[in-house]
C-alpha cells in the first residue's frame, strides 16, 4: 500500500488555498455530494477560502466530523465557526446542513445526528456512510476528530457517532467514529503550526497505535491528503 500524499506549503495561509482547491476540485460535478468538516481553530482559514470560490453548493450536504457539547451561538461551537465563515458568506442552503445539536443532552445530541445521517444516506441496518470528502484536523497530542489518546473509542467499527466525555478539555462532545473516518472516499487532513510537529512525526512516521495516536486513523494510505505548512512538517 503506498503512503499518504504530503503537501507542505510555505504558510498556513497558502496550505488553507490549497486545502481549498482540492476540496471542491473532489466535490466539483457531483449531483450530490457530502462533505463532512471538522472544527478547532485551524479551519478558519479554508472555510473562508471555500467561501470565496465561485462554486455551485446547492449539491453539496455539509456534516460535522465532530462537534462540542455547547449551544450553537457559543464562541466554541464548530457549527458557529463555519456558519460565520463558509455556511453564511457562501449562501450554503438550510436544507443542506447537518448540523450537531451541540445544546442537546449529549446522548441525544448523538442519536439525532445518527438518525440524521442515516436518513440522509438512506442507511440499512449496520450501514456506515461513505462521505465523499471528510476533513480532519489533528490535535498537538496526536487526537483527531473528538477521539483523544487513550480512548477505547478507536477499536470501534461499527458505530456512527457518539457522544463521548472529554477528560483533558472537560467537556461532553459528538464524534464520528473510526469505522467512518475508513469508510471516507477521500480523507482530507489539515495542519498548521510548529505545536503540531512532534505529533505529526508520530502520526506519520511512528508504528501504527491508534490508542495512542488516534490521527493515525485511514490518514497513512493513499485515501489521505494532508495540507501542511513547513512549520508542521518540519520534524516529517
Ligand atoms: C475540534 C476538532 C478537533 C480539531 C483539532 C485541531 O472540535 O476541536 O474538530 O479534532 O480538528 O483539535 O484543532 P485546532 O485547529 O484548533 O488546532
Amino acid at each position: 500500500m503506498s503512503g499518504p500524499d504530503l503537501r507542505i506549503s510555505a504558510t498556513p495561509e497558502e496550505a488553507a488555498r490549497e486545502c481549498s482547491s482540492y476540496i471542491l476540485s473532489l466535490l466539483a460535478g457531483k449531483q450530490h455530494a457530502t462533505f463532512a468538516i471538522s472544527g478547532g481553530s485551524t479551519p478558519k482559514l479554508l472555510f473562508t477560502d471555500l467561501a470565496k470560490a465561485e462554486f455551485d453548493w446547492s449539491k453539496v450536504h455539509i456534516f460535522w466530523v465532530d462537534e462540542r457539547c455547547v449551544p450553537p451561538d457559543s464562541k466554541d461551537s464548530n457549527y458557529r465557526l463555519a456558519d460565520e465563515t463558509l455556511l453564511g458568506p457562501a449562501k450554503i442552503p438550510a436544507s443542506n446542513i447537518h448540523r450537531i445539536y451541540g445544546e442537546l443532552p449529549p446522548p441525544e445530541a448523538a442519536a439525532r445526528y445518527v438518525a440524521d445521517i442515516r436518513a440522509a444516506f438512506a442507511l440499512k441496518n449496520g450501514e456506515l456512510p461513505v462521505f465523499d470528502v471528510l476533513h480532519r484536523g489533528m490535535g498537538g497530542d496526536a487526537h483527531t476528530a473528538s477521539l483523544f489518546p487513550g480512548t477505547p473509542l478507536v477499536h470501534d467499527r461499527t458505530g456512527i457517532a457518539t457522544n463521548v466525555w472529554v477528560e483533558k478539555m472537560k467537556m461532553d462532545r459528538i464524534t464520528l467514529l473510526p469505522g467512518v473516518l475508513l469508510a471516507a472516499q477521500h480523507t482530507v487532513l489539515q495542519v498548521a503550526g510548529a505545536e503540531k510537529a512532534e505529533a505529526l512525526h508520530n502520526v506519520l512516521r511512528e508504528p501504527e497505535d491508534f490508542e495512542k495516536y488516534p490521527c493515525q486513523i485511514a490518514s497513512r494510505d493513499e485515501r489521505a491528503v494532508w495540507f501542511l505548512d513547513q512549520a508542521a512538517a518540519a520534524k516529517l
